[in-house]
């Protein structure tokens, strides 16, 4: 064996050059030491971020509706969940346009933002909901870009206008039939005393004509006529003339079951059936009988005519009281108790197209009707501090249903 002799001052370099490489190797593990602890803390301050940021995004009023550079959802926060109906988890890795961008014009879409980069502020649309109809929003959006101007995606931001533009129509339709009214008032003052005056003279002809049957007979019906020509000029009057109520309490219970028991006497044949679904205890409240009475003669009398052949009305009374936190509210007031009377029919039911024009005087689809009943009812619900809703398909029936606050 050759040993090769390693001079002294060779092994002095070796150590020199072994100690330096483990005082780097020390420096070298410390610096990584730190660099994986900074690591950690920026980890847990972008999940904090994230958190914080995805919170925001959940709670925020507005939709907000992202997609990717291709056009595929990746973003849908809780509030577009509630605009459109469809859940997050199934929209996300979805194609917007299939979500989102049928019966919408193509200007509109947030696609064309992601094509042509122009930023939209605040313009109006319908979007369709997942249940087919179609909501009005008013919308923005623009380009998703990384820091570098890479193009990440777009960003739509979109904002339920349902609630404006049912606003804003019965602020117009309020403004008509104001108008409406003071025409329709002047217009029955003028006829009322002509009417009185012919009614005078044509009672005063029947007894004239006593001896006379065959005139007789047209004089009476001259009479019935004037009679329902009378009718509809106080319903008019009634309409038309400011309301006052004069409030006592009753047992709801009981007055709406006189009511029921009145209009049943009433009814020419008996193929419709009431019923009541009505509370064990008294439901005491103020209202004024004689006007509820009104209400309630209009919705079953309508009720009943919408029945061809047999059928039942059930009339339903409940009430909602606040629990715990619960708010309650009725036409933006808010409430501690609230009674609903529902007027249920099996009769043929209201197109869709007939429903907004339900509530306007004059609007009716039968022959010997004048289309004042459902406006008076309207105006005597309102007066109480009260609103009356509906439900309705055709074929099977309508529930009208009338919440007054207690
Ligand atoms: N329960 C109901 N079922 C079906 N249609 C109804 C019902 N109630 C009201 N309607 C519709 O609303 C219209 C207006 O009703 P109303 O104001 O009471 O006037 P009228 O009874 O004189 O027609 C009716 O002509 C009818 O078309
Ligand atoms: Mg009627």
């Amino acid at each position: 064996m050759i040993e090769t002799p390693v001079s002294k001052p060779d092994v002095n370099v070796l150590l020199e050059a072994f100690q330096h490489f483990e005082k780097n190797a020390k420096k070298l593990e410390t610096a990584y030491l730190k660099m994986q602890d900074d690591f950690q803390k920026v980890n847990i301050e972008l999940d904090a971020k994230n958190n914080f940021l995805s919170q925001i995004l959940q709670n925020l009023t507005n939709s907000v509706v992202a997609v990717d550079s291709n056009g595929i959802i990746t973003g849908f926060n809780q509030a577009a969940e509630k605009l459109t109906g469809h859940s997050m988890t199934d929209v996300v890795g979805l194609p917007y346009h299939q979500i989102l961008g049928s019966d919408v014009a193509e200007e509109q879409s947030l696609l064309y933002t992601l094509t042509s980069g122009i930023h939209i502020a605040e313009q109006e649309k319908a979007i369709p909901h997942k249940d087919g109809y179609a909501v009005p929003v008013s919308f923005s959006t623009c380009l998703l870009e990384d820091g570098h101007g890479k193009l990440l995606g777009a960003l739509e931001v979109l904002r339920d206008l349902s609630e404006v533009k049912r606003m804003q129509e019965e602020i117009q339709r309020s403004k008509t039939l104001a108008a409406l009214g003071e025409m329709s008032a002047a217009v029955a003052h003028e006829i009322r005393n002509p009417l009185g005056a012919i009614g005078g003279f044509v009672t005063l002809l029947e007894r004239d004509l006593e001896n006379q049957p065959q005139q007789l007979d047209l004089v009476r019906k001259i009479i019935a006529s004037l009679s329902s020509l009378n009718k509809i000029v106080s319903n008019l009057l009634l309409y038309t003339r400011p309301l006052a109520l004069q409030l006592q309490q009753v047992d709801l219970a009981d007055h709406v079951g006189q009511v029921m028991d009145f209009v049943t006497i009433g009814l020419r044949d008996n193929s419709v059936r009431f019923e009541k679904t009505f509370p064990a205890a008294p439901v005491t409240m103020n209202v004024d009988p004689e006007k509820l009475n009104q209400v309630l003669i209009n919705l079953l009398q309508n009720a009943v005519q919408a029945i061809t052949g047999p059928g039942v009305v059930t009339v339903s009374i409940s009430e909602k009281i606040i629990e715990g936190r619960e708010k309650l509210f009725l036409r933006g007031i808010r409430q501690d108790r609230i009674v609903y009377i529902d007027i249920e029919d099996t009769g043929k039911g209201i197109k869709e197209e007939d429903i907004g024009k339900l509530f306007n005087p004059f609007f009716t689809t039968r022959v010997d009707g004048n289309g004042l009943g459902l406006s008076i009812v309207k105006k005597i619900v309102e007066l109480h501090g009260g609103e009356i809703t509906l439900r309705s398909e055709v074929g099977k029936g309508t529930v009208f249903t009338v919440a007054l606050p207690a």
